[in-house]
């Protein structure tokens, strides 16, 4: 296969992502569905002209052209399109998070098995330079075997991000747990090398949703000129709309492999940004600052001869999305289904991190009772 050809499914918003397969030495994209012809005609200018665009989706996968499929359609037709298209025998980028149960997980982990084709999870997290450099200095030994990790997402403009459009009802994600905190706990099952076996959680919607019309959106709403959630681009649909049910303010523990005990916070109304990240092991402790771009080291004083300087990591800032994560993921799916290396992140990653997700919120919705995590399906076992 000299270039690897590619179909998109969802090809506004996240489907962004596939102009890094354009005017690619190893990848050209040939074909785009969406639900919206707009949306199609948008794709079309930013690829090429004769770029094949269709509003049903398995007219792309019927099309010998298409060797690949990249995903990008909101979360609950990822199960669909994801077992669709490694049943018609395309190789698969599957954006995060996987599915919305864990059940849809393990049918598309059944069908990557049917298939044989090769399925990689969008964790573009994995790709950044700041998590990167933290999993190599865990990897190096320098603060010992881990024991205890504290993750707390702020997530600025979250009523932006999440409660003006689909992503605010429990019908489309689950839980926020697993939309958005699929990436964090992922990251932390990665840096750790560890999966999580048991969860509690408690959560709420305290800041968002509300008693306004369903049908209300920002650019008609009276208090427009007042309201701080007011939004006049692409996402409009009012934040404080009576149908939104999803917690915006998330507190989970979980028990990892390993014994290591993980705490994670995920708000949606804080006013700044940042993951903040803590893992803390027998030799020492690491802490990141998104904003500021720094990852520090503690070591323990011990006055052996192992004992070490605190360490200060200045993070390189890479260029493109998401903190030039995603030039890097697209490669790397480029990397994988031509040069056979490993994945980024595998179906059973993405399994893994759904299920800590949808556990979290069954966990949150029942009084915080501590929930087990389903263990993976059958034809899972022996899967590298
Ligand atoms: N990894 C990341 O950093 C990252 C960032 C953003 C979004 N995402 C993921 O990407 C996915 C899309 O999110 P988004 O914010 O771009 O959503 P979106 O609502 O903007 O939709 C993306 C595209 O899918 C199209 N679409 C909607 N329903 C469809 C359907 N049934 N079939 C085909 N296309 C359909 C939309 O018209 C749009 O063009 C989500 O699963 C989200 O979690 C990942």
């Amino acid at each position: 296969m000299e270039k690897l050809r590619i179909g998109v499914i969802g090809v506004c918003g996240r489907g962004t992502l596939a102009e890094n397969w354009k005017d690619n030495e190893r990848a050209e994209v040939v074909a785009g569905m969406d639900i919206k012809e707009e949306h199609l005609a948008d794709f079309r200018a930013r690829m090429v002209e004769h770029v094949f665009v269709t509003l049903n989706y398995r007219e792309l996968l019927d099309r010998k052209d298409v060797d690949a499929v990249a995903i990008m359609s909101p979360d609950y037709m990822h199960e669909e399109h994801a077992v669709a298209a490694l049943d018609a025998g395309k190789h698969v980028y599957l954006e995060k998070p996987m599915a919305i149960t864990i059940e849809g997980c393990d049918r598309i982990i059944e069908a990557q098995r049917r298939s044989q084709k090769k399925l990689m999870i969008g964790f573009n997290m994995r790709c950044h330079n700041m998590w990167r450099t933290m999993k190599d200095i865990v990897d190096s030994g320098t603060i010992g075997e881990i024991k205890a990790v504290w993750v707390r997402h702020f997530v600025g403009r979250g009523g932006y991000f999440y409660y003006h459009d689909w992503h605010g009802r429990r019908a489309n994600v689950t839980s926020l747990l697993l939309q958005k905190g699929s990436h964090d706990i992922d990251q932390i099952h990665w840096i750790t090398g560890r999966y999580t076996k048991r969860v509690a959680a408690f959560g709420g919607l305290d800041f968002y949703g509300g008693n306004k019309p369903n049908d209300l959106h920002c650019p008609d709403c009276e208090e427009r000129r007042t309201c701080t959630e007011a939004s006049f681009v692409r996402l409009t649909q009012c934040a404080k709309r009576s149908e939104i049910d999803v917690e915006d303010n998330n507190v989970m523990i979980m028990e990892l492999e390993g014994g290591i005990k993980a705490a994670y916070l995920q708000c949606h109304f804080t006013p700044d940004y940042h993951r903040n990240y803590v893992f803390i092991g027998t030799e020492g402790r690491m802490e990141n600052s998104e904003p500021d771009g720094v990852v520090w080291v503690k070591t323990r004083r011990s006055n052996s001869w192992k004992e070490l300087s605190d360490r200060t990591y200045v993070i390189k800032k890479a260029a493109g999305t998401h903190g030039g994560c995603d030039p890097v993921i697209c490669e790397e799916f480029l990397d994988y289904v031509l040069e056979d290396k490993k994945p980024v992140a595998t179906p059973i990653d993405g399994r893994m991190a759904v299920a800590v997700g949808v556990c979290g919120a069954q966990s949150m919705r029942s009084g915080g009772v501590p929930i087990d995590i389903p263990p993976l399906p059958s034809c899972a076992v022996g899967y590298d």
